[in-house]
C-alpha cells in the first residue's frame, strides 16, 4: 500500500530498498505540517531541568557547544545568525510530538530513540557530520538546505567539541521546505545550513553497539545468574617449587565454576526488554497527586482513558513485559491487553480488563508510569 509519509512507496518497499542502505527525499511527505513549536516553546524547553539540550555556536570559525538546562538571558545575548538549539526527548513533554513518533510505527519501537527538535536563525549549523543512527529528518517552520554524501572518508576535524567531517565532499543538494523531509541511514554524510528561521525534527532511531550489548548482558547476568555455595579451596595442594606462578589446579577449579555460568534464550529476551526499556538517566516519573482507588481506576481504563506516560517505555514478547527497565510476566488474557498498550501507547474504550491486567496495570498508574488522560493539549 502506497504511503505518502514514504513518497507514495509502500512500507515494504521503503524498508526493503532504502532502509539502512540509501537515502530518501520525500517532497511533502506530511504536507501541511508547521510543527507544532515555536522558537520560544523550544527555549523554554531547554531551560527545563529534565530536558538535554544543546547550543551549537561558532565564533570566528571555531566551533563552540554548551549543554543545558539554559537560562532565557542566554538566548537574548546570542547574535542575529549562525547558531544552533538543539532539544532531545521533545516526545517526553509534548503529547503532539508522541502523535509524531507514531507515524512511524513502521519501525519497531524497541529501535526508535527519540523526537530532536532543533531551531537555528539564517546560516545555523551544526556542521558537516555522520551520525551512527537512521534519522528521518522533518522540515518544521522555515527552510533548510541540505547537503549529503556517500563518502567513506570519516575523519574529523580534530579537537572540535562536536563531530565535524575534516573533508565533506557533496554529492547531492535540496533545500528543504515545511512537511518535507529527508531519511539517511547510519554513517551517511550530511550538513543542513538554516536559510532563515528554521526548525528541524529529527526522528531518530536507536542502535547499541555490539560492545555496549554485551556490557550490559554482563550486567544483567550478575544478578540473574545462579551461582553454586562454595569457597576456592585447596586441602591437598602439591608443593609449588616456583610461587609466582598461577597453578594448573587454581586454573582447573576456577574455569571449572566458570563454565557453570549459562544463559538461554528466555536470559536474551528478558535482557533485551529490560535494557531497551530502561529511562535514560535524567528521566524520572511523577506519581499522581490525587491517585483515584483501584475500582474508579478500572472504569476509566474501560472508558478508553488509559494512556503511557510520555516518558514511559514499553515493550512485550511472548508472556513478558517489559515496562521503564522491569520484566513482568503475565497470562495470555492480560498480555493481550497489556500488548495493545505497548504497540499503541493507550488503550482502547471497552478494553476487557482482566485481574491480572489490572494488578499490574494498578501499581504502574501509582508510580506515574500509566496515567488517565483528563485534557489532550500540549502543555509545554
Ligand atoms: C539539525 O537539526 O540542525 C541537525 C540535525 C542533524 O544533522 O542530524
Ligand atoms: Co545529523
Amino acid at each position: 500500500m502506497k504511503n505518502k509519509l514514504l513518497g507514495n512507496i509502500s512500507v515494504g518497499n521503503f524498508l526493503r530498498d532504502y532502509w539502512q542502505k540509501k537515502p530518501l527525499l520525500v517532497r511533502g511527505a506530511l504536507p501541511d505540517f508547521q510543527g507544532f513549536l515555536t522558537r520560544d516553546d523550544l527555549i523554554n524547553l531547554a531551560c527545563h531541568d529534565d530536558a538535554q539540550s544543546r547550543l551549537i555556536t561558532r565564533k570566528k570559525g571555531k566551533w563552540e557547544v554548551r549543554h543545558g538546562p539554559f537560562t532565557p538571558r542566554v538566548f537574548s545575548r546570542l547574535p542575529a545568525k549562525d547558531w544552533t538549539l538543539l532539544v532531545q526527548d521533545i516526545n517526553h513533554f509534548l503529547p503532539s510530538a508522541r502523535e509524531l513518533l507514531l507515524k512511524f510505527n513502521f519501525i519497531p519501537h524497541a529501535r526508535l530513540d527519540d523526537l530532536m527538535v532543533s531551531y537555528a536563525p539564517e546560516e545555523g549549523s551544526v556542521g558537516p557530520h555522520f551520525d551512527s543512527y537512521d534519522v528521518f529528518l522533518l522540515q518544521g517552520m522555515g527552510c533548510r538546505n541540505w547537503q549529503i554524501s556517500a563518502q567513506q572518508d570519516k575523519r574529523l576535524v580534530m579537537d572540535a567539541p562536536l563531530k565535524i567531517l575534516r573533508e565533506f565532499r557533496p554529492e547531492q543538494e535540496w533545500m528543504l521546505e515545511p512537511g518535507d523531509m529527508l531519511y539517511l541511514p547510519p554513517g551517511y554524510a550530511h550538513h543542513g545550513v538554516a536559510k532563515g528561521h528554521c526548525m528541524t525534527y529529527s526522528i531518530g532511531f536507536r542502535a547499541p553497539t555490539y560492545q555496549e550489548l554485551v556490557i550490559q548482558f554482563l550486567v544483567y547476568l550478575q544478578d540473574h545468574t545462579e551461582v553454586e555455595e562454595g569457597i576456592y579451596h585447596d586441602p591437598n595442594p602439591g608443593f609449588q617449587s616456583h610461587p609466582g606462578r598461577i597453578g594448573p589446579d587454581m586454573l582447573q577449579q576456577v574455569g571449572a565454576v566458570l563454565n557453570k555460568i549459562t544463559w538461554g534464550p528466555t536470559d536474551i529476551e528478558r535482557f533485551l526488554g529490560i535494557y531497551l526499556t530502561e529511562p535514560k538517566h535524567h528521566v524520572f516519573f511523577t506519581p499522581p497527586s490525587n491517585p483515584v482507588a483501584q475500582q474508579e481506576f478500572a472504569y476509566q481504563v474501560k472508558e478508553g482513558k488509559l494512556q503511557l506516560n510520555l516518558k514511559s517505555r514499553m515493550l512485550c514478547r511472548g508472556k513478558n513485559i517489559f515496562l521503564n527497565g522491569d520484566a513482568y510476566t503475565a497470562g495470555a488474557a492480560a498480555c493481550r491487553v497489556l500488548g495493545k498498550l505497548a504497540d499503541r501507547l493507550a488503550l482502547p474504550m471497552s478494553e476487557e480488563l482482566d485481574d491480572e491486567a489490572l494488578s499490574l496495570l494498578y501499581p504502574w498508574y501509582l508510580d506515574g508510569y500509566v496515567e488517565i488522560v483528563k485534557v489532550s493539549a500540549d502543555a509545554v
